[in-house]
């Protein structure tokens, strides 16, 4: 008679990974991409906070000029976190000695006696970072890429543009990998089996291009009779959507009307916080009973609604679902996963193809 279970041994590193499913959830995202570090409103002038891109930490601090840079988090000298430290106009000096370095990395100061020593020639590493769409944006790999592989472009996300706009992000104990199956594999329709943000789904289209994975489902995307009301079913065609992969992100599209984005801060195999942006265009939001487009400010102040009505509570029994994948997984990381719908597939192909272009590299 078994009185005990014996404890599941730890999930496989990339290295150790026998299977598809294991390289998958071992995998980290290739650092040759822009990645999302915080909201731009998390910094302000004068502030320093570390944010971690898969395992490895960053200092990044906002001067007094508003620019924010990006450094290796470690200071030169005794290799404290540079984010102990403070912004001094638009450098940051380190909380111990006081050793002070530029945007650029370069060691400007050092507030204590030389000892009769030249200023001494030291450097960190600096990053490249760019704010768009609200948000602060890393480049954590080979600078040199940073035109080739940029942001996706999001016209709708100005604000003269007239659409509604919702940004979100969680920080979830999960793999980058589990959150990004979630959002494109329509089959956990029962999951939101209350709230119907799909339901039906068949899948149509599904092809890998490049570093792209597009697919399509035949859905009913809102479908109940509260979401009806406030989505424009006249002029939003709501019977199917687009879905994609573009590496490292993640988009959706319902007839071009309502979009999202979804950029991923992969910070360890457990660990992912994840910025989504969903924008809604101006014909498709609609107030019940009322006849006429609605004005930019009226469907400003809709947008906070429609997020703790429709999004938050959505995407909260998302985190359900991929935390406890995420547990299922470290536990029985080696028991087979019998998926029917092709789209993980696709995407763990795609995950695990550039990875190993990164090892590689
Ligand atoms: S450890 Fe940073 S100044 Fe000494
Ligand atoms: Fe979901």
């Amino acid at each position: 008679m078994l009185l005990y279970q014996i404890a599941p041994k730890p999930a496989p590193d990339y290295t150790a990974a026998k299977t598809q499913r294991q390289k998958q959830r071992a995998a980290g995202l290739h650092p040759d991409y822009w990645y999302p570090a915080l909201w731009s409103h998390e910094l302000l002038a004068g502030q320093v906070k570390e944010v971690v891109f898969w395992k490895r930490s960053f200092a990044i601090f906002r001067g007094e000029d508003g620019v924010v840079r990006a450094l290796e988090n470690r200071c030169a000298h005794r290799q404290l976190k540079l984010s102990l430290g403070n912004v001094e106009g638009c450098e940051l000096t380190c909380a111990y000695h006081g050793w002070t370095f530029d945007g650029g990395g370069q060691c400007t100061h050092i507030e204590h006696s030389l000892f009769g020593h030249k200023m001494p020639n030291v450097k960190i590493q600096a990053f490249p970072v760019q704010e768009r769409y609200g948000i602060i944006f890393i480049f954590p790999g080979n600078p040199e890429l940073k035109d080739e592989h940029a942001l996706p472009e999001i016209p709708e996300w100005d604000r003269q543009s007239g659409w509604g706009k919702i940004p979100a992000d969680f920080l979830w104990n999960a793999h980058h990998s589990i959150i990004i199956d979630n959002t494109c594999d329509f089959t956990h329709a029962y999951l939101h089996r209350d709230r119907r943000p799909f339901t039906y789904a068949e899948l149509k289209h599904l092809g890998t291009e490049g570093d792209a994975v597009d697919l399509e489902y035949d859905t009913r995307v809102g479908d109940t009779r509260l979401q009806r009301l406030f989505v424009n079913q006249k002029s939003t065609n709501t019977n199917a959507m687009k879905l994609g992969y573009r590496y490292p992100y993640q988009w959706s599209s319902t007839d071009d009307k309502i979009k999202h984005w979804c950029f991923v801060l992969p910070m360890d195999e457990r660990t992912t916080r994840a910025f989504f942006l969903f924008y809604f265009s101006p014909d498709t939001v609609r107030i019940p009973g009322v006849p006429f487009r609605l004005p930019q400010a009226i469907v400003n102040a809709v947008m906070p609604i429609a997020k703790r009505l429709f999004v938050t509570p959505l995407l909260d029994q998302d985190r359900m679902a991929v935390e406890a994948e995420q547990e299922g997984y470290d536990k029985h990381w080696d028991k087979p996963v019998p998926d029917l719908n092709p789209v993980p597939q696709a995407f763990m192909q795609l995950t695990i193809r550039k990875w190993e272009e990164y090892l590689a590299g």
